[in-house]
């Protein structure tokens, strides 16, 4: 997949509702909002009937799991039972980016990548190395890479609060359609290293999917499940920070 600007998605009509809503002002954050985005194949989040799966079934703090843009890359994707609003992320190559906050009927749902930006680490269906542990006592929610302790704000673009990570998650961009309580995802904001992800697990990825063009084939619906029924062998390990 090219790495495309989202304004390039944007031109094709994506969210031209959205467009039409900003004010020249609103439009130029946008365009500084996106700065850091990489667009791929819009994809309606859907439930295992596949049918369009509705964000207001989330439960707090239950984890859900969605393949997007490839059949390989797992995301994982979470109501935080809390209001969340945009937030500065900051990057290591200085290309940062607002990430905007949660999604659905409370604001209160994310998506990031399981794919740690360490080295690779993820949501695998063999072993759950990155997980999501919800808020407890002064905690807040994180997601956590047991492999070398990584640990990353979920209620602040993915933010790195722990561990020897360089980067932040990259967040999932989902368009959240709220006369339908639907959602689709559209992009990532961040780095999600796919290219090195498909480089460091190419052995494991054949082992899951026979082919590599498999493991990389592009998805058109996501569809969700729960974490405990992708990741058969989930871990634990410490929260640092
Ligand atoms: S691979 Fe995730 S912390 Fe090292």
């Amino acid at each position: 997949m090219d790495r495309r600007n989202f304004l390039d998605l944007l031109a094709k009509g994506t969210s031209l509702g959205l467009l039409l809503k900003l004010s020249p002002l609103g439009m130029l954050e946008f365009v500084r909002a996106q700065s850091s985005a990489t667009s791929f194949q819009k994809a309606l989040l859907v439930d295992k009937a596949g049918n369009p799966f509705k964000l207001s079934t989330l439960k707090p703090h239950e984890p859900f799991v969605f393949a997007y843009p490839f059949a390989a890359t797992p995301n994982i994707l979470v109501n935080v039972d809390a209001e969340l609003s945009p937030v500065d992320v900051k990057m290591p190559d200085g290309k940062n980016y607002r990430w905007p906050g949660g999604v659905g009927k409370g604001r209160s749902i994310v998506a990031y990548t399981s794919i740690c930006p360490h080295g690779y680490s993820y949501a695998a269906p063999n072993l759950g190395a990155m997980g999501y542990y919800k808020p407890e006592g002064n905690r807040g929610p994180r997601m956590v890479c047991c492999a070398h302790l990584s640990s990353f704000d979920v209620t602040r673009g993915g933010e790195v609060k722990g561990g020897p990570a360089p980067h932040a998650l990259a967040a999932v961009v989902l368009e959240y359609d709220a006369a339908k309580d639907e959602a689709y995802a559209v992009g990532f904001l961040g780095n999600p290293q796919f290219d090195g992800f498909f480089r460091a697990q190419s052995q494991a990825l054949r082992d899951l999917f026979r082919t590599t063009a498999r493991a990389r084939e592009e998805v058109s619906k996501a569809t969700v499940i729960p974490y405990a029924e992708h990741t058969r062998v989930p871990t634990t390990c410490p929260v640092l920070g």
